[in-house]
């Protein structure tokens, strides 16, 4: 008999026959075994790329990435000033520089013009994420990488199953990385990936890993999770993209909010909605008393504006929050930042990001798109007097 949970999705019911089956063949007691091995065989497939390397989260995975690159320690690593935080670390502790470039105006991701701008002499390698819904300029970025030498890690932690111009998200850079972590599009509570063409890279990150065994590993269970929700994600990628345009078209009533835009030729992966609070906001009544009050720990006044927005909707059962806080504050001594990082900033102050689960509602246990309109058209009529 089918639980209350499986009945409503899919992936859930064929989760839980796969752990049944795990269970049954008594697979725990295995370091490595066919899930592993399937997992390594299905990613390397999906994305045509001849290695995938499974390891302990998507954190790590960047990190093993840049370390695959042997870098020097006065070689740099081009990084967006808004982008995931462990990403700036990952860089550091593989050895290298960061060196900041901005990203597109009312986007999270970098142009070309932005990675090549902040590029010097001492540039190897860069490290671009897709973020909140807005997927970066891959075949411009790895055309530009191509002809001046440098490497791309491409991060598409966030964008499991997300095409670009014809590919997969991931396929596109010289290293691709995937997160499995508990939030995910794709899920095993943590876990992560690399895929690349690249034998070195490969195999450096073999040597990196083995210590007598694999120490920074996916398990036989975890593969065994992820392994069947591939099945469902291009069903549930069009059910979200659906329910994202239908939100997105309600949303643009309200001028105080940007919307991410959607191009032609990309196929996005909501695994999280970014919005962006626009400076109009400054103008309406409560945010003026809110800021002059003082209220509120942020810093700049559109942060101070988007604590306002947050407070209001946690009244509200949606899974809603800030997006990162940006590199642009580190000091000189932990990176370079050789270019303004003026769209960073304003996307640090002012994202907001809406977690998948109300894109599959109800089947996944987030509210209805219906209620999450419903709290920001209840938060507009309060701001408007
Ligand atoms: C862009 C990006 N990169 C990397 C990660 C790290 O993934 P994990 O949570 O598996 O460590 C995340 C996690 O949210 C992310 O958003």
């Amino acid at each position: 008999m089918r639980n209350s949970i499986s009945s409503i999705h899919p992936t859930a019911q064929a989760v839980q026959d796969a752990l049944a089956r795990f269970a049954a063949e008594g697979a725990w007691r295995k370091y490595d075994g066919p899930y592993l091995s399937n997992l390594r065989s299905l990613l390397a497939a999906t994305l045509g790329r001849e290695y995938a390397r499974l390891c302990c989260s998507g954190t790590f995975a960047v990190e093993l990435a840049v370390r695959s690159l042997q870098l020097e320690s006065d070689e740099e690593v081009l990084l967006a000033a808004y982008d995931f935080p462990g990403n700036f670390r990952a860089i550091q502790d593989a050895g290298a520089i960061v060196c900041l470039c901005d990203v597109a105006l009312n986007n999270w991701v970098p142009t070309v013009e932005q990675l090549e701008a902040a590029a010097g002499p001492k540039t190897k390698a860069m490290v671009v994420s897709h973020l909140h819904g807005a997927l970066a300029p891959m075949q411009n970025i790895c055309s530009w990488a191509k002809q001046k030498g440098l490497v791309v890690v491409e991060d598409a932690c966030q964008a499991h199953g997300a095409w670009i111009d014809g590919k997969p998200a991931g396929a596109w850079g010289d290293l691709g990385v995937l997160s499995f972590g508990g939030s995910k599009l794709i899920a095993s509570g943590r876990g992560g990936a690399v895929v690349t063409n690249n034998a070195s890279f490969a195999q450096r990150m073999t040597i990196f890993c083995e210590r007598g065994n694999d120490s920074y590993a996916l398990s036989e269970l975890q593969a065994a999770v992820i392994i069947p929700q591939y099945e469902y994600l291009p069903i549930d990628h069009e059910l979200r993209r659906n329910a994202a345009k239908n939100l997105l078209h309600h949303l643009s009533q309200f001028e105080w909010l940007s919307l991410v835009q959607l191009r032609i030729l990309e196929q996005p992966a909501f695994y999280k909605l970014g919005l962006w609070i626009r400076d109009s906001i400054l103008k309406m009544p409560p945010i003026q008393q809110w800021v002059q009050a003082g209220s509120g720990t942020a810093v700049s006044p559109l942060s101070v504006a988007r604590e306002y927005v947050l407070q209001k909707l946690s009244a509200h059962p949606i899974e809603i929050g800030p997006g990162f806080n940006g590199f642009m504050r580190r000091s000189a001594n932990r990176c370079r930042q050789p270019v303004a990082l003026t769209n960073s900033r304003t996307a640090a102050d002012s994202t907001l990001v809406l977690h998948h689960s109300h894109l599959l509602n109800p089947q996944t246990g987030g509210s209805t798109i219906e209620s999450v309109q419903a709290a920001f058209e209840a938060m507009h009529q309060e701001m408007m007097y």
